[in-house]
């Protein structure tokens, strides 16, 4: 067994080289371990929520207990059939292969009932390990490829013939793997090891979390409920044996491994509700301590620009870059489009942004001088990550925004900038686009500042910045006054959101969370483009949210929602020009006026209270979204 060889301390800069969608967590120690396991659950069930379930391991008895539906069905069920045990691996779903159903629900047993697994990911050739192993007298009793990774571990421990000892159990498991193609996190229990977890993962994420006399395993840090303060990230391709007080981790080639452990900041990961209804609401209020956090340490004043030490480039090397690429998905690709428009006009270099799910297979064609970013609050996204594998590959410095410490974008790639926005567990990302919004901006100073962008107009861009967390307090204030608008609106079924510019990706993002989170129909247009087409869906029965505070194309806007308002659509203008769609627009949420450079930002923060309230006036799931999960780590 290795013992931990070197404990670093996260000292909140990006780590330089040393550093589902389902929800695991596992436990071994000495303490009953079904409530830990169930907290550790509820606390990951921004992952999924499908269906849960867990194994408890008590001497070479193993009990199992699934469910379709939440963790509190789960927990119900618990307390009617209690079960004491110091070993034990849950799971919380979101289904990929199967139906939901209780059978689909984790864990799997193997079918001899040795082995009990639990799994996130896709077992891409399941099918015709699943044909092999019918043939050798494994059955299988649901529709998940999961299970037929517990029956390979099955297979492969039984063709082993040496004593029942600890490392017999860790090479079925790495001997399975090695059969297996797609993506795993996965933890398994095994009836003849009553202190014993083995876990591995490739391209799902697991962690192994370094308690006293007691380990546990997790697809996040919130699984660990509080109890470790330690933790071990597994990378691709290792796998872990793990008991109370030690931990032993292999390649899947069986190469040993010198494991690195970390200390968690629990302030970070501080994941409480603190009064708020819902996450959702809880994390747009926490914008502007978001924003804060994002700027904090990142300002020169003297030399009005920002400092950006994470991104590991020297000016020169940044001056020789010629394009920048972002890649990215969902609300991150949309914070993208936004540094497009800012670093663009204050940087002057040229940037192409792509959906990090259609980049990792194009081979797009790249210029050598393109820095390539990728921008994901989790870290943890599989095509946001692979179109980081594939450009590393390429030979392309690879730089990511992130709000995960320690996650595996952070890891791997060459350097970047964390978000400090505090944990985001509302499934609809709120506060971690503002603030990858605003270090979009810090970059395009940075970068702005080494090329033409001068001292008096770095100094504007300085001030700005820094006034962005009062401004965002100030939105924040308008609270009152969107609720009631949402009130007038909930009924509607379909919505329009037209933005220019950087209020572009804004009204992309506002039509992104209203779908989210209240199942309506919305679609998002530069205004400019309304005429093209979107044009034909304006009626009384389609309000149009337009975002107007961007200057040079103010009177273009206003003309737009003129034309709207012609053809009795309803017209909701989200503008700092209040006075300029009085005749337009059927209802006003006023903006202070801010520096355009901040517009992306402050205008997002009224369209997310919208979504949130027209949500709730429906009645919807804010933070539990239909077929949504937070991380999306499969394909
Ligand atoms: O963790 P990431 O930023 O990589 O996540 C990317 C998207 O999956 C995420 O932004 C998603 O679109 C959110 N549900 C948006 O609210």
């Amino acid at each position: 067994m290795l013992c931990f060889v070197k404990v670093i301390q996260f000292i909140g800069i990006w780590l330089q080289k040393i550093f589902t969608m389902c929800g695991i967590t596992g436990y071994v120690g000495y303490k009953n371990a079904s409530p830990i396991l169930l907290e550790g659950l509820r606390k990951l069930e921004y992952r999924g929520y499908d269906s849960a379930g867990l194994a408890l391991l008590n001497g070479s008895q193993l009990y199992l207990e699934k469910r379709k539906g939440r963790v509190s069905v789960l927990a119900d069920e618990m307390q009617k059939h209690p079960f004491r045990a110091q070993t034990g691996i849950s799971h919380t779903r979101w289904a990929t292969h199967g139906e939901v159903t209780d059978a689909n629900a984790h864990p799997h047993l193997s079918s001899d009932g040795n082995f009990a697994l639990v799994h996130n990911g896709i077992i891409e050739n399941y099918e015709s390990i699943k044909k092999f192993l019918s043939a050798e007298g494994y059955s299988f009793s649901s529709q998940t490829d999961s299970e037929v990774l517990a029956n390979l571990i099955a297979y492969h421990y039984a063709r082993r013939t040496d004593e029942k000892c600890e490392s017999r159990f860790l090479e079925a498991v790495r001997k399975a793997l090695m059969h297996v193609e797609g993506t795993y996190g996965i933890a398994v229990l095994c009836r003849f090891f009553p202190k014993q977890i083995v876990a591995a993962r490739k391209g799902s994420p697991l962690l192994i979390g370094v308690g006293k006399d007691e380990m546990l395993v997790s697809s996040d840090v919130l699984g660990f409920a509080g109890r470790a303060k330690n933790v071990i990230y597994l990378e691709d391709s290792q796998v872990a044996s793990i008991a109370p007080e030690n931990c032993d981790i292999v390649t899947i080639g069986n190469k040993q491994i010198d494991f690195v452990v970390s200390k968690i900041d629990w302030e970070l990961e501080n994941a409480d509700l603190a009064g708020a209804s819902h996450y959702m609401e809880k994390e747009i209020f926490e914008q502007p301590k978001a924003l804060e956090n994002a700027i904090r340490g990142r300002i020169s004043d003297d030399l009005s620009t920002a400092q950006l030490g994470g991104i590991n480039m020297t000016p020169n090397e940044l001056r020789q870059i010629d394009r920048i690429l972002f890649c990215a998905c969902g609300t991150a690709w949309h914070a993208c489009l936004a540094a497009e428009h800012l670093i663009e006009k204050y940087a002057r270099i040229p940037v192409e942004v792509e959906y990090a799910s259609e980049f990792r297979y194009r081979n797009a064609p790249l210029d050598k001088s393109t820095l390539v970013f990728v921008i994901s609050q989790s870290g943890e996204t599989i095509d946001t990550l692979e179109a980081l594998r594939e450009s590393k590959r390429k030979g392309f410095k690879t730089l990511a925004i992130t709000n995960s410490v320690g996650s595996t974008i952070s890891r791997e790639s060459d350097g970047g900038l964390y978000q400090y926005a505090g944990k985001e567990i509302g499934v609809a990302s709120t506060k971690a686009f503002t603030s990858q919004v605003a270090i979009s901006l810090l970059l395009a100073l940075y970068i702005g500042r080494m090329r033409d962008l001068s001292f008096a107009e770095g100094r504007e861009i300085v001030k700005a910045v820094k006034s962005l967390p009062a401004m965002a307090e100030e939105v924040l204030k308008l609270a009152p006054k969107i609720q009631e608008i949402a009130k007038k609106y909930a009924k509607f079924d379909d919505f329009l959101f037209l933005g220019r510019l950087s209020e572009f990706p804004v009204a992309l993002e506002g039509a992104l969370k209203l779908k989210e989170i209240s199942y309506i129909h919305a679609e998002a247009y530069p205004a400019g483009e309304m005429k093209h087409g979107p044009i034909a869906l304006v009626c009384p029965e389609c309000p149009t949210v337009v975002f107007a505070n961007t200057d040079d194309v103010l009177p273009k806007i206003i003309s737009n929602a003129q034309e709207i308002k012609a053809r009795k659509g309803p017209v909701i203008a989200i503008t700092n020009s209040p006075e300029d769609f009085e005749k337009s627009a059927d209802d006003i949420i006023p903006l202070p006026k801010v520096h355009e450079a901040l517009c992306p930002i402050i205008s997002t923060i009224p369209a997310q209270l919208l979504a949130y309230y027209i949500a709730l006036e429906r009645g919807c799931d804010v933070d539990k979204p239909r077929n949504l999960a937070k991380a999306v780590t499969v394909e």
